[in-house]
């Protein structure tokens, strides 16, 4: 087994910015109510001519440039997505080509929010192994198209953007620890319905926007504050550090709230923690590799830190990934 570090970090949002008090016009909601139970107060939309694999192709290549590598100096392609250009062949071939990286191995990986640290933990895995030499990882989403823009109870939650990292072998090793973990008995907490083998698409289904992402808001709140203590201390025990060890916490920025009372249950200071839900929203898969890019751009992650990745979503899915900054 060889280590693997992160050598390259990007990430690309869309120049639209959709701010609450555009989304008072809609319907009937207030920046007051967003802010005071979401933390949200922009959200960048992508254009209707923008994909998600547009804006994967600009993430990575601002991580190659970090990187300072061609996009042929990487093995592997992986855009984690639920929003994917086509519903096959894989985003991730297409960005890769555009890239111009050619003959590579590429792949996209569906566990909703909770994509990046699955493939965080199944890209490091492929490096470790020795599989591969350099894996480009994608969080890439554009959800502001998959929302009913009728739904004030989701319409206003969503945002599109993309993050990227370069996975290279190492001599030390960064990952430290991982925790994975799913619950699929109740998918239609947070799901769409609609355009999957199970119910196809329909005049019907359309015309009652079941194409449309639905959510559960509250039991979803619950289980979210729940699962990401859990995978928090059961990444850490793998890892074999405790809570006081941990100088950086990134998670999914799916509500502030979320993240402060989970904060709290886990006896972490709130100031260890990267917030930037005020800005985009939640952009879903791309919400950590954004966070971690624009905190490594302020200066805030220092070599030897000692960072928690964390991630909760449809499927129900959750995750952690404990690594070691280089
Ligand atoms: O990333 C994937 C994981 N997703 C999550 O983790 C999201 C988890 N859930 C949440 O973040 C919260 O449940 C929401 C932000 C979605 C909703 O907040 P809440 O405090 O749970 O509100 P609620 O759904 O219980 O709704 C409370 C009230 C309702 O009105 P009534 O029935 O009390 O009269 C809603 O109709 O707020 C109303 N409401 C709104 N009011 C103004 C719902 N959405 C809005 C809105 N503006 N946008």
């Amino acid at each position: 087994m060889t280590g693997v570090k992160i050598a390259g970090v990007g990430h690309y949002t869309p120049d639209e910015i959709v701010d609450n008090f555009e989304l008072e016009k809609w319907f009937d909601t207030s920046d007051e109510w967003i802010t005071s139970r979401t933390g949200m107060k922009r959200r960048h939309w992508a254009r209707k001519d923008q994909s998600t694999g547009d804006l994967a192709l600009e993430a990575a290549r601002r991580a190659l440039e970090s990187a300072k590598l061609q996009a042929q100096d990487v093995d592997a392609f992986i855009v984690c997505t639920v929003y994917p250009d086509y519903l096959f062949p894989a985003t991730a071939a297409i960005v890769a080509s555009r890239l111009g990286a050619r003959d590579k191995a590429a792949f996209d990986m569906e566990i909703a929010c909770t994509g990046f640290i699955y493939g965080l933990t199944v890209a490091s895995s492929m490096v470790r192994a020795g599989v591969y030499k350099r894996v480009c990882l994608i969080g890439a989403e554009t959800l502001s198209k998959l929302v009913n823009k009728d739904d004030r109870g989701t319409a206003v939650l969503f945002g599109d953007g993309a993050g990227a990292v370069i996975l290279e072998a190492s001599e030390k090793d960064s990952f430290l620890g991982s925790d994975l973990g799913s619950d699929g008995s109740k998918p239609e907490l947070l799901f769409i319905e609609a355009g999957g083998s199970r119910n196809g698409m329909s005049h019907e289904l359309l015309d009652r926007k079941a194409d449309r992402i639905v959510m559960h808001g509250k039991e979803v709140f619950k289980f979210a504050v729940n699962k990401m203590i859990q995978a928090t201390d059961a990444a850490l025990a793998k890892a074999n550090l405790t809570k006081a060890d941990v100088d950086v916490l990134i998670p999914h920025q799916a509500n502030k709230r979320i993240i402060d009372s989970a904060m709290k249950y886990l006896g972490m200071p709130p100031e260890k923690c990267v917030v930037n839900i005020h800005e985009y929203g939640n952009t879903s898969a791309a919400s950590v590799p954004i966070a971690l890019s624009e905190a490594v751009a302020s200066g805030r992650i220092q070599p030897g830190n000692v960072i928690v990745f964390v991630g909760f979503g449809g499927g129900l899915s959750w995750g952690a990934v404990v690594w070691k900054w280089q």
